[in-house]
């Protein structure tokens, strides 16, 4: 198997699309995907309390049985993998893990730890639409990142959000601490993606006033 890498961030996201159809025999090396994991993780997020969480399923009869709840989405057969992207409801209650982390690393004073794992218990008095706003910010900001590390790797993705979200928590036991943000399948293309358009920047863009 030869997968083109590109390390070029400006090809890169000009040569990224949702890529539906993909070679069923390649797997994806646990290593490899440990990577892009780990790269996808480098992304920032609120207090860098990182509240995703991946279920990586890579197994043939698991991806079938997601694949109904999937909406029969072909790329779901076919991938290598799908990642399920999480968003931990109860993510703050990492905050002392991270900030003892970091101050290990000797990134922080005790002081500051100590400061901001106090600040971090707070996010635990807000309500759950705020808390599923934050954790889907953080959650697509990681997504994204794991898409373009796929990418520089050769492999391309397609993020889903076309499942049943209570069925998938269903079928796949998973905690009611977690909410599922995004499926995203990853693999090697075997059809490349459609080409798309964007609004002009004008449509999208006001310069220091919205007008
Ligand atoms: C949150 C989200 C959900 C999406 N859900 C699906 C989906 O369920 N099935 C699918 O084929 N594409 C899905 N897409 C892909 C979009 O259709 C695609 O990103 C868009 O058409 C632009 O094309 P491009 O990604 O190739 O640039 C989704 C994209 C996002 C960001």
């Amino acid at each position: 198997m030869s997968l083109k890498r590109e390390n070029n961030y400006f090809n890169l996201v000009k040569e990224r699309r949702s890529v539906r159809y993909y070679d069923p025999s390649i797997t994806i090396p646990r290593e490899e995907m440990e990577e892009i994991l780990t790269e996808a993780a480098l992304a920032p997020s609120s207090s860098n309390l990182q509240p995703w969480r991946f279920l990586v399923i890579d197994e043939k009869e698991l991806k079938e049985k997601l694949h109904p709840i999937a909406n029969n989405q072909n790329q779901v057969l076919q991938a290598s993998a799908v990642i399920a992207v999480l968003g931990d409801m109860k993510w703050y209650e990492k905050g002392k893990e991270i900030y003892s982390q970091a101050y290990e690393a000797g990134l922080m004073t005790e002081d500051i730890k100590d400061r901001f794992i106090a600040s971090s218990a707070m996010y635990h008095r807000l309500d759950d639409a705020k808390k599923k706003s934050i954790v889907d910010i953080d959650g697509g900001l990681v997504s994204m990142q794991l898409m373009l590390s796929a990418k520089a790797r050769g492999y391309d993705t397609v993020p889903m959000g076309g499942f049943n979200a209570e069925k998938f928590k269903q079928e796949f036991n998973v905690p009611d601490q977690y909410e599922t943000i995004m499926l995203i399948a990853i693999g090697k293309a075997a059809n490349p993606g459609f080409p798309s358009v964007r609004l002009p920047l004008n449509e999208i863009t006001f310069w220091n006033q919205i007008i």
